[in-house]
C-alpha cells in the first residue's frame, strides 16, 4: 500500500493561480447589461474593486498569488491530499481514491482560498466593508473569518432555511465579528419585497445575493463593495490552487495523470479549483472523466438549459451566459444548502457545452447513505454538499470493481459536516425524503429565460 497522507511543504505551494479560460477551445460568451450589449469593466465598478475585475475578464493563462495571501493561507495550505484505503478495502474495489482536504481550513471549507484572496484586493483598493450573500453558511463564515484577518467590516445575509438549520454557522460568523441576518431581510428593498409577496419563503441564494449588492451599491462612502462566494471567473481562479496542489501531490507519490476527477458542484467554485488544471490536461489531450456533481432537487446541469439570465433573484446582476432553472427559482429545502443556486459557473457551463465535463445529479437519500458509509469507513463527517460527491465517488468506485480496472479517482472532499449534524440526524431518523424537481416547475421557473436574449452554443466538437 502506498502512502495515505500526502503532504507538500509550504515552500512547494503554488505561486500562480490557472486561468481556464486562457485555454478554452471556444471563447466564453460575455455577461451582458441591460441593453444586451456586453457590459465594460467601468460597469462592474460599483460592485466589484478594479483589481478583482481585471481578474474576472482576464485572459491570461497564470496569475501570480500575492505574497501577503500566501501567508494567510500557510495556516492550512498546502492542504493534504490523502487516499481513502478504507473506503477502498470496504467496497473491494481496485480504484485508488484519492481525495483533496479542504475541511481542514479554520472555517471548514474550501471557502477561505478565495474569501482571504477577495478580501486582500479589496483593502488594497481602500474598501473598509463587504457584503455578501451565505447559503450553507460556509461562505459566509469564510468570509467573515478573511475579513477579520484583514481588518475589514463584514455583512452577510444568510439564505433563511439555512439560517434556522444551521445555527452554529452563524455563531461562528460572530465569533469572527460579522453581523449576519437572515435572508429575505426587512434591511432592503430587495428584502422587503420578496417578505411582502411570500412572508414565509425559505428563501434562496438569488434574494440574498439582490439584498447584498443592494447595501453595497447604496453605500453612499463608496467604501462598500460586494464579495461572491463562487459562480464568477476571478472565484473559481482563486480555487485552483487546490488542483495545482493535487497535481504536485499525485506525482510527489509516481502517481499518474487521475482517469476520473469529481466535485459537488453549487455555484462551481469547488469544483473548478480541483479540476480545472486537469480540463487543461483533457484540452491537451488527456483521457479524463470529469464529473461535477449536483442535487436532483436543484438540476442545474443536467436538466436546465443554457441560456441568458440574471445571477439574482431582483436582477441587478449583468446577464451571464450558463445552465439556469431561472433566477426566481426557489429551490425545495434540501439539507445541501450550498448546492441550491439556480444557475451554475459561465467557465464551467462553456465546459459542458465543449463536452469537457459530464455532470451528474444525485438523490439527497443516495448522498448521505454514501456520506454515511464514508464516516463509518474513513471517519471523517462530510459536509452535506460534499456528500454528492461521495455519492458519485461511490459509483465510480463500484464500476471499477465491476470493470476489473486500477482507476485513479480524485476527488474534492470540499468541507466537514460538524455543523450540519442535523441533517445526518434527519437521515438517521428515517425523516429525510428525496426530491426530483417535477418537469412542470422546471418549465414554469424557465420561463422568465424566454425574454431575455439567446445564448449561442459554441463548441468545437472534440469532445
Ligand atoms: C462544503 C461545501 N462544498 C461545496 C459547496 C458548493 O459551492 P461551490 O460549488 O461554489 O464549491 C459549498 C457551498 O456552500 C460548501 O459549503
Amino acid at each position: 500500500m502506498g502512502p495515505i497522507k500526502i503532504s507538500l511543504n509550504e515552500s512547494d505551494i503554488p505561486r500562480q493561480w490557472y486561468n481556464l479560460a486562457a485555454d478554452l477551445p471556444t471563447p466564453m460568451l460575455p455577461p451582458l447589461g441591460p441593453d444586451g450589449k456586453p457590459v465594460s469593466p467601468d460597469m462592474l465598478s460599483p460592485v466589484f474593486p478594479m483589481n478583482l475585475i481585471e481578474q474576472e475578464v482576464s485572459s491570461e493563462r497564470w496569475i501570480d498569488i500575492p505574497e501577503e495571501i500566501l501567508n494567510i493561507l500557510y495556516r492550512w495550505r498546502p492542504s493534504p491530499l490523502r487516499r481513502a484505503v478504507y473506503l477502498e478495502q470496504y467496497l473491494e474495489t481496485p480504484a485508488r481514491i484519492y481525495f483533496k482536504d479542504e475541511s481542514v481550513s479554520p472555517p471548514g471549507s474550501h471557502k477561505p482560498n478565495t474569501s482571504v484572496a477577495q478580501a486582500w484586493y479589496n483593502k488594497q483598493f481602500g474598501i473598509k466593508r463587504l457584503t455578501t450573500e451565505t447559503g450553507a453558511g460556509q461562505w459566509g463564515s469564510a468570509l467573515a473569518f478573511a475579513c477579520k484577518l484583514l481588518g475589514l467590516e463584514c455583512k452577510v445575509f444568510m439564505v433563511r432555511i439555512s439560517f434556522d438549520q444551521k445555527p452554529f454557522r452563524k455563531m461562528m460568523m460572530g465569533v469572527w465579528g460579522a453581523n449576519c441576518v437572515a435572508s429575505p431581510s426587512s434591511e432592503t428593498n430587495a428584502g422587503r419585497k420578496v417578505l411582502e409577496e411570500m412572508p414565509d419563503t425559505p428563501g434562496s441564494l438569488g434574494i440574498a445575493i439582490s439584498e447584498a449588492i443592494e447595501q453595497a451599491v447604496t453605500d453612499t462612502t463608496g467604501k462598500t463593495r460586494y464579495s461572491l462566494g463562487s459562480v464568477l471567473n476571478h472565484v473559481l481562479l482563486h480555487q485552483t490552487i487546490i488542483g495545482l496542489e493535487a497535481k504536485k501531490q499525485l506525482e510527489s507519490i509516481g502517481e499518474k495523470l487521475p482517469d476520473t476527477v469529481i466535485g459537488c458542484a453549487g455555484g462551481g467554485s469547488n469544483f473548478a479549483g480541483l479540476s480545472f488544471p486537469f480540463v487543461a490536461d483533457k484540452i491537451n489531450g488527456a483521457d479524463i472523466t470529469i464529473i461535477p456533481v449536483e442535487p436532483t432537487a436543484c438540476p442545474t446541469m443536467t436538466r436546465a438549459p443554457f441560456a441568458y439570465d440574471f445571477g439574482d433573484t431582483a436582477c441587478t446582476t449583468p446577464l451571464l451566459a450558463m445552465h439556469t432553472l431561472g433566477h426566481a427559482f426557489i429551490p425545495p429545502p434540501i439539507h445541501a444548502g450550498g448546492l441550491r443556486y439556480h444557475g451554475m459557473a459561465p467557465l464551467v457551463c462553456q465546459a459542458i457545452v465543449e463536452g469537457l465535463l459530464e455532470p451528474r445529479a444525485y438523490h439527497q437519500l443516495q448522498s448521505y447513505d454514501a456520506a454515511v458509509t464514508w464516516a463509518r469507513t474513513e471517519g471523517f463527517i462530510a459536509a452535506p454538499e460534499t456528500s454528492q460527491a461521495l455519492a458519485a465517488v461511490i459509483d465510480e468506485a463500484k464500476k471499477a470493481k465491476d470493470e476489473g480496472k486500477e482507476k485513479v479517482i480524485l476527488f474534492n472532499y470540499s468541507g466537514h459536516g460538524l455543523m450540519d449534524l442535523l441533517g445526518y440526524d434527519a437521515y438517521l431518523s428515517g425523516k429525510l425524503t428525496d426530491y426530483e424537481l417535477p418537469q412542470e416547475e422546471l418549465q414554469k421557473y424557465t420561463k422568465v429565460l424566454d425574454n431575455l436574449p439567446k445564448a449561442e452554443i459554441r463548441k468545437s466538437g472534440r469532445w
